[in-house]
């Protein structure tokens, strides 16, 4: 009897769901958004019971390794990732140019070509080439240097000289530490640690998922870094609690508050930090920051609860049945602001915790030899017709 081969033709076309919603495109250990109940976890663990109660460098550990670290392996953990904080000296000696030249894009931007000279000089290579530990101890390096390369680009598009990284603080402090060159208020460190915690990861983004298609390449990880951080830098995704800031700026007062918004919504305008693609509910990160941001308290905390209040009342009458309430971004806004981070570092800052969580899912990818590659349905004018002539 002939043996059965596996049907290697290619099947007929399946129409996806517009922006892939709901289609699922892999296997994941890493993590996942339950949109109806307002739930996300990082491997087992609730990601914002992590952000409640360890550090950052325990659940960046946790995302990479696969487990939360014991007492010796975190002090390892933290040693190690803290000594890979200095940037190259070659990449350091071209920022000034960099920033100089990306003075209008901000250190998103900048941190792309940054990115792409660290894995030039490291000789970082192809995924497809490498093994699981030399694309962990990549992925280690490149996520440890992501603040340095980010604070320094950022001092100088300020006409700041950079300020080096320091090992003795953690991740989340030694971040506050360069950026701005004071010791950090514990109180600040561990606002933004916690934002950080929850920013690491959350399923299959526009960003981790571009990321992953590169990765399924067999490209080396910081081409897929840069990709993923292209895709994280547009409004509708990571670029927008600066915006949702300048909204509350632009309301100006609480009574204004309706007006503006019906206002925005009559023109068609999108109020920045509402709405997600995944969550029905209030985005449990958003629940997270809002404790958070009720801790340091004030009028901007106060102003926030009544525009987060009156918005989603207004979407709830003008935008019926479409489930929109507040997401990570907003929150998140308000509490670096209180944190004293400067508007501009905002999205870089989500990109901090982000590249931890890329990482993961890069090296996950990476053991999946199958590049991904959909089909688009072609709806251009009848081919061939004779080229002109
Ligand atoms: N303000 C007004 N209307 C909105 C908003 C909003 N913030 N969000 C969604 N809608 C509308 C959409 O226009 C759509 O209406 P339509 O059917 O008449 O076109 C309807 O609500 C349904 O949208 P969804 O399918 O729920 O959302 P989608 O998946 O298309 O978009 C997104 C999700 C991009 C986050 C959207 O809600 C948005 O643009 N929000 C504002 C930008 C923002 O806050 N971005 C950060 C997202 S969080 C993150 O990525 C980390």
């Amino acid at each position: 009897m002939p043996l059965q081969t596996t049907d290697t033709r290619t099947p007929a076309p399946l129409r996806a769901p517009r922006g892939l919603a709901g289609v699922v495109v892999a296997d994941t250990e890493l993590g996942d958004v339950r949109g109806e109940e307002g739930f996300y976890h990082y491997r087992q663990y609730s990601a914002v019971e992590l952000a409640r109660t360890r550090t950052f460098e325990e659940v960046w550990h946790l995302v990479l390794h696969g487990d939360l670290p014991d007492g010796e392996q975190l002090a390892d953990f933290t040693a190690r990732t803290a000594a890979l904080r200095h940037l190259p000296e070659a990449v350091g000696q071209a920022l000034p140019a960099l920033a100089r030249a990306g003075a209008g894009s901000g250190p998103l931007a900048g941190l792309r070509t940054a990115l792409s000279l660290v894995g030039a000089a490291a000789g970082t290579r192809p995924l497809y080439d490498s093994d699981p530990a030399s694309r962990r101890a990549d992925a280690l390096a490149v996520c440890a240097m992501v603040p340095t390369l980010l604070t320094a680009l950022h001092r100088l598009g300020e006409g700041l000289t950079p300020v080096a990284p320091r090992e003795d603080l953690s991740h989340a402090a030694n971040y506050l530490y360069m950026l701005t060159g004071e010791e950090p208020d514990p109180a600040h460190a561990r606002a933004v640690e916690q934002y950080l915690i929850a920013a690491v990861d959350h399923g299959f983004n526009a960003s981790t998922f571009t990321g992953r298609v590169i990765a399924s390449t067999g490209a080396d990880l910081v081409a897929c870094l840069c990709g993923a951080i292209g895709a994280l830098s547009g409004p509708l995704h990571g670029g927008a609690p600066s915006r949702a800031l300048q909204a509350l700026d632009a309301i100006g007062t609480p009574e204004r508050t309706d007006d503006w918004i019906r206002a925005q919504l009559a023109g068609g305008e999108r109020l920045m930090g509402f709405g997600h693609a995944v969550y029905r509910t209030e985005d449990p990160r958003s629940r997270l920051l809002k404790e958070v941001a009720d801790g340091f308290g004030g009028p901007l905390v106060d102003f926030a609860r009544h525009v987060e209040e009156r918005a989603e009342a207004l979407l709830a009458e003008l935008k019926p049945g479409r489930e929109l309430h507040i997401n990570v971004e907003f929150y998140a806004g308000v509490v670096m602001e209180l944190c004293g981070l400067p508007r501009a570092m905002f999205t870089p800052t989500f990109c901090v915790a982000r590249t931890v969580g890329w990482s993961a899912n890069i090296l996950e990818q990476a053991q999946d030899a199958k590049i991904i590659r959909p089909s688009a349905r072609y709806v251009g004018p009848p081919a061939p017709q004779p080229v002109p002539r």
